[in-house]
């Protein structure tokens, strides 16, 4: 059984984690406050959940997910997950994560500042445009008509392949935007952040995008 890692276990991360379950995977998810306040999560979550801390629930991880504010993302333990297949589902909320120059004049994105935090592991951008609600009812076996697509962007090809595998096992259909430097592409306000859309509908998106400075 592989197990998937969460450092992360908010809205998000216990989504993630219930997929994760539902699909055969061992998870390991870690929060801020402690392994104890899991506990009912972990109930919820039966005999192959357990908590941990984010440097345990990293080095558990097979695959490891950052879910966490990205105001916080400079808290992700690096050592254990160097050379590990990193999704992150981060976006950029200045009203919650302060600002972060950076981002407000668009010379980088949010998983690239993930990917220079964790310079040896291999980051993939995913699930950062569905509510988190969504992951649990939107999910169709490969092949359904309409089946929703999920956006994602990385450097690594293998890795883009492992997550591409796991978001059909979730239920998705997977469009890859390029690089990570390619995730503006989703980020908030862009035409694919948030709606219900198809693989062609999000392809479609993706290349009406703007930056915000164009918009
Ligand atoms: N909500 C959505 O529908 C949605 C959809 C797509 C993407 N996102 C993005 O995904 C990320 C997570 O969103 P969310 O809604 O799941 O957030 P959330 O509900 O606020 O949960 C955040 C989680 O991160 C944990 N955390 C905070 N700082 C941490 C640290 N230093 N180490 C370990 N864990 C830490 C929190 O733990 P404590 O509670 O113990 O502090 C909590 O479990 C954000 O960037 C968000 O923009 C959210």
């Amino acid at each position: 059984m592989k197990t998937i890692g969460l450092i992360g276990a908010g809205h998000i991360g216990s989504q993630l984690a219930r997929l994760a379950i539902a699909n055969g995977y061992a998870v390991v998810i870690s929060n801020s406050r402690g392994p104890e306040t899991l506990a009912p999560l972990v109930a919820e979550l039966g005999p192959h959940a357990r908590a941990a801390t984010p440097e345990d629930a990293a080095r558990a991880g097979d695959l490891v997910v950052v879910t966490v504010p990205l105001k916080s993302y400079r808290a992700v333990p690096v050592a254990p997950l160097a050379g590990k297949i990193v999704i992150d589902t981060n976006n950029y909320y200045p009203e919650r994560d302060g600002q972060i120059p950076e981002l407000d004049n668009e010379s980088t994105t949010t998983a690239e500042l993930l990917q220079a935090h964790l310079p040896t592991s291999k980051v993939v951008k995913a699930f950062n445009h569905i509510q988190a609600a969504q992951l649990t009812t939107d999910g169709q076996p490969a092949g359904s008509t309409n089946r929703r697509g999920l956006v994602i962007a990385g450097d690594d090809p293998g890795a883009k392949a492992t997550v591409t595998h796991l978001l059909d096992q979730f239920g998705f259909d997977t469009v890859d935007a390029g690089p990570l430097k390619e995730g503006w592409r989703i980020q908030r306000d862009t035409p694919g952040y948030g709606p219900r859309r198809t693989a062609e509908e999000l392809r479609n998106d993706l290349a009406a995008a703007r930056r915000y400075r164009d918009s």
